[in-house]
């Protein structure tokens, strides 16, 4: 994948946001749709598939595995699978690009067959940790070549038979879990994951969905323990990937900030281990409706109906952490805002996202003269007035990029962000649907 080129953007003080958007298609749901229909025998038809850089590097990976991965038109592919263990060994190094999930849940799949696999990245991924997935792999009998501190790039080759086992997930991590349950497919006997804070489960209900044997049950402390039967003819399926809520935290937010907004982002998926941003604004006074809630594909969605709103600072516990993961740079500038102070806890892991996402919102802050308070796993933001006006940093990281934009639409001042090519892994028409709604941004052009 070709690094794209740096491109600055600033966003200015915006008139009211107005009208209904759908924002693209889950990006969680999204790199599962296209593993599992890699894995199952037959043809999977996928609806509303996320069209973005990452969801593309695992397309390409899926088809170096030697599965058909062809698109019928916008959102709608076809994946023709191989079955589980029908893997081809691929030519050449698979290339991720940015993509953290891609890349993990993709070792999973490789570490498990008897053949080498080759993963790079972009230089963001390249300083994430790996070794969270490639120890339960080495477990089961995978023997992995890396970079020191397992970092990418590295080669990971399965063993053959390998052990199934039962692994107890360190971090609060969704992509270790599926990783290992992605593993266990390909192995004999009973692979079972325990989980002591419960993540985003679309792994699990998409294996149910695809015909695995796969349990759920309640486990000591709070725990989850996730059992499945290796080895399971998977069966190919027709899916709609539901819109992306962590696409449309931004527009909820960009809709609560800028004065006289009233927007519905429509289709969202409101899966609970997804929607800790949304009690978190409510909490916050947020004039937040759910509208027309319904079940698609066995994932509850919604039309989210979102009006301009004063908010007020509020204490966000750290047992909330992972259903808010992915959203706390959009609540920091929310909380930027809003009347008091926030405090949000339990955010150790936003250190290994795509960038140290608290330092680089800590920095975004104070560049727009918003105080705020960096520990070492919490963040505590002094709202109020929002001077703007400052250049922020995005590390290589798309969500920074968006973040710190809808921060830009209600401030006194622009805002510039010094990289808006990464929102492309994510989010490719981010800037095209805020501006229809009435967003104004600017290009700007690169420092010399
Ligand atoms: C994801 C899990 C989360 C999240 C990421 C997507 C997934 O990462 O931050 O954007 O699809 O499983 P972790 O598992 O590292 O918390």
């Amino acid at each position: 994948m070709t690094q794209s080129l740096t491109k600055p953007l600033s966003a200015r003080p915006s008139g009211p946001l107005t009208g209904a958007v759908t924002v693209p298609g889950d990006k969680s749901i999204s790199h599962r749709a296209l593993m599992l229909g890699a894995l199952a025998i037959g043809e999977t038809r996928v609806s509303g598939l996320l069209e973005s850089d990452d969801v593309l590097a695992t397309a390409a990976a899926m088809r170096a595995f030697g599965a058909s991965v062809e698109r019928d038109a916008a959102g709608v592919w076809r994946i023709h699978g191989l079955g589980t263990g029908g893997l081809l060994e691929p030519e050449r190094s698979i290339d991720f690009g940015n993509a953290g999930t891609g890349a993990r849940l993709t070792m999973g799949i490789a570490g498990a067959h008897a053949f080498s696999t080759t993963f790079v990245g972009d230089a963001s991924l390249s300083r994430r940790p790996m070794g969270r997935v490639l120890e339960p792999l080495r477990e089961m009998g995978a023997e992995v070549i890396a970079r020191s501190g397992d970092r990418l790039p590295l080669s990971i080759r399965g063993a053959d038979p390998m052990a199934p086992i039962a692994w107890r997930v360190p971090v609060p991590s969704a992509q270790v879990k599926s990783a290992i349950l992605l593993a266990g497919l390909n192995i004999e006997g009973i692979t079972t994951v325990i989980e002591p804070v419960p993540t985003r489960d679309h792994t699990e209900r998409m294996l149910k969905g695809f015909g695995a044997d796969i349990t759920v049950e309640p486990g000591e402390a709070g725990a989850t323990i996730i059992r499945l039967v290796g080895r399971p003819e998977l069966q190919p399926q027709e899916l709609t990937v539901p819109a992306d809520p962590s696409s449309a935290a931004f527009l909820i937010v960009a809709g609560l900030l800028v004065e006289g907004s009233d927007l519905t982002v429509a289709n969202v998926l409101l899966n609970p281990a997804r929607t800790g941003l949304l009690v978190t604004l409510r909490e916050m006074g947020a004039d937040l409706a759910i509208e027309n809630e319904r079940l698609s594909g066995g994932e509850a969605i919604g039309d989210i109906r979102v009006r301009a709103s004063r908010l007020k600072g509020v204490t966000v516990p750290p047992e909330r952490a992972p259903s808010i993961i992915d959203e706390y740079p959009v609540l920091a500038v929310a909380a930027a805002f809003a009347h008091g102070v926030t405090v949000m806890e339990g955010l150790a892991e936003l250190r290994v996202k795509e960038s140290d996402r608290l330092a680089a919102v800590a920095r975004g802050l104070e560049a727009n003269g918003v105080s705020c308070r960096e520990g070492e796993a919490s963040l505590a933001v002094e709202g109020g007035r929002v001077r703007g006006g400052g250049r922020v940093a995005t590390h290589l990281d798309h969500r920074i990029a968006m973040s710190f934009l809808v921060m830009g639409l209600a401030a006194e001042r622009p805002v510039t962000v010094d990289d808006a090519a990464m929102i492309a892994t994510s989010f490719p028409r981010f800037v095209d649907l805020l501006s229809r709604l009435g967003a104004d941004f600017a290009e700007v052009a690169e420092a010399a």
